[in-house]
């Protein structure tokens, strides 16, 4: 992939990168668009990353279907799958990490202590074997963003980071791989995520700027779902990430929600300008 990528950039032309764990779904079908506009050739890559699990967490069961993502790809007119085997990526002897240190401490960074520094030490890896001008995540994973942002300008990476709006079902419903894993009940349940980020929006939009009474309805919202075990509803700085409890004028925030439903844990947010 390096040989390939210095071969490109040698000849003048730029990449665009889409870094995803596979499973792919419009979400991610979106990066790619947006990359396929503004880049001569663009590279998606597919590697579920181990370092960004957590011991309990779902590695072993994400959802993996190669064939499916190839042909995906393919007919969307992806130059480059980079499908790297762990060995390639995590070598023996493999020792050194990249820790991104604030914005990752909170959040889902509280609730999934190892998460961030994994996916901050595979993206630099993947950085630096695909070289993009240009790369591409969605909004979806905000905190995700807001992390590798910070993580770009600190370390000087040589590319720009595009972030793309979230991607939903025709019932608001944020796409996911892990959508695959809710039962039909379980995905009528799902609903309420994206509901009471709504709700919350719409009292903010009425005039409420106390974050602790935005934040006590949405849960209460969460709550009357029987499936439903909220981690967090949180109102947070656009770009610092930091949990705010005043909203100002003139300023942007991110509403994030993470909750279980059953066993299955979904994440969503919800940008707003004031
Ligand atoms: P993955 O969950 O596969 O997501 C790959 C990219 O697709 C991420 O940038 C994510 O934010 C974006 N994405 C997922 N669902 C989306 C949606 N509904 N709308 C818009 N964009 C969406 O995020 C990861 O993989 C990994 O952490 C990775 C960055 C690849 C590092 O391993």
């Amino acid at each position: 992939m390096q040989e390939i990528s210095n071969e490109i950039i040698g000849s003048g032309k730029s990449i665009g990168f889409v870094p995803t764990m596979g499973y792919l779904h419009e979400g991610h079908l979106s990066l790619v668009k947006a990359s396929k506009s503004e880049n001569d050739i663009t590279v998606v890559s597919i590697f579920v990353n181990p370092t960004q699990f957590g011991p309990n967490e779902d590695l072993s069961k994400y959802p993996r279907d190669f064939k499916r993502d190839e042909s995906f790809l393919l007919e969307n007119g992806v130059d480059y799958i980079f499908y790297p085997h762990i060995e390639e990526i995590y070598p023996q002897g493999f020792q050194t990490y990249v820790i991104q240190e604030q914005i990752s401490s909170f959040l889902e960074g509280a609730v999934r202590p190892v998460h961030f520094r994994g996916v901050t030490t595979i993206v630099s890896i993947l950085f630096n074997i695909v070289k993009p001008q240009r790369a591409y995540f969605g909004q979806k994973d905000a905190q995700q963003c807001a992390v590798l942002k910070r993580m770009v300008t600190d370390l000087c990476f040589d590319l720009d980071m595009k972030i793309c709006p979230i991607v939903r079902e025709s019932d608001g419903l944020a796409m996911s791989s892990r959508n695959v894993y809710l039962s039909p009940q379980e995905r009528l349940d799902a609903l309420v995520l994206s509901k009471s980020l709504s709700l919350a929006a719409r009292i903010i939009e009425k005039g409420e700027r106390d974050c602790n009474k935005i934040k006590t309805i949405a849960l209460a919202l969460l709550k009357e779902i029987p499936s439903a075990s909220p981690d967090y509803f949180e109102i947070v700085d656009f770009d610092t990430f930091e949990i705010v409890s005043t909203l100002e004028s003139k300023k942007s925030y991110f509403l994030v929600a993470a909750c279980k439903i059953g066993k299955t844990r979904l994440i969503d947010n919800q940008l707003i300008h004031l």
